[in-house]
């Protein structure tokens, strides 16, 4: 099979990694070649923080503390949620980008068909609140990985950074599948961006626009999940 074929095929979203640490030299050869992606005048406007060892385990700590207070306040009444956006309350989103979205029919369908694919694989009823937020709360253990990269992109190049920064994640994830090393892009490792400060010099100027965890996938049941797409036929608009 063509190689390119393959690490596409192969690819999908790990949501369980093993413990097993990413050698160095492998995240620098996955690094060295998503760097080869093509961008805007080549503006490469984007920067990666890597979150490791301790690091990882600090950012882990404090997201898993801000997400347990976000569930708390909206499943809190409409006065637990007047009195946490009157006080700041932390746990209330605070990210460079809005992720409060609210989806077109068109989008929603497809989102709901993937959610329940993997509710159903891992047996989560729809109104089994804590099974789903302790679900949605993996992403801030990182589902287990060892390696996190945080990505940052230029504000001064508004929409045309962020889809610089989309080709980049895409090189990343085929870089590292191509290897053997598992990834999941996870935007919901933008929803705080406080955290990062705390521990990176982030040059002024970038938003963190979202992380993605990189290491071996383990054997869970979760992994075996895969994803529908679109038939080519309905991606293409017809002519006239
Ligand atoms: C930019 C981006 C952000 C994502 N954010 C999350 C996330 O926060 N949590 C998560 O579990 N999956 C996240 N995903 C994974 C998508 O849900 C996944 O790519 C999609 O359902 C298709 O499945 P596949 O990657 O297994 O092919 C994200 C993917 C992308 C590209």
């Amino acid at each position: 099979m063509n190689p390119i074929s393959q690490a596409l095929a192969e690819r999908y979203s790990c949501r369980d990694f093993s413990n097993t640490p990413l050698e160095s030299e492998l995240l620098d050869d996955i690094l060295n070649d998503a760097m080869r992606s093509p961008s805007w005048s080549n503006t490469q406007p984007y920067r990666i923080a890597l979150a490791q060892g301790k690091t990882k385990e600090h950012l882990s700590a404090e997201l898993q503390r801000r997400y347990a207070k976000a569930v708390k306040i909206q499943r809190g009444s409409t006065f637990t949620k007047l009195t946490a956006f009157i006080s700041g309350n932390d746990g209330l989103p605070k990210g460079d980008f809005k992720q409060a979205l609210s989806y077109p029919d068109e989008l929603q369908k497809r989102r709901l068909v993937t959610a329940k694919g993997l509710y159903s694989l891992l047996d989560i009823q729809r109104n089994d609140a804590d099974k789903r937020d302790a679900q949605t709360g993996r992403n801030f253990d990182f589902f287990g990985a060892p390696s996190v990269l945080f990505v940052f992109v230029h504000d001064g190049l508004g929409v045309y950074s962020v889809l610089d920064a989309g080709i980049l994640l895409q090189s990343i994830m085929l870089a590292a599948q191509s290897r053997g090393v598992a990834t999941c892009s996870q935007g919901a490792l933008a929803l705080w961006r406080a955290p990062l400060d705390k521990h990176f010099d982030i040059p002024r100027d970038y938003k963190l626009l979202c992380g993605i965890s990189l290491g071996y996938a383990s054997e869970h049941l979760v992994n075996t999940y895969k994803s529908e797409r679109l038939p080519v036929k309905e991606l293409l608009i017809p002519s006239r």
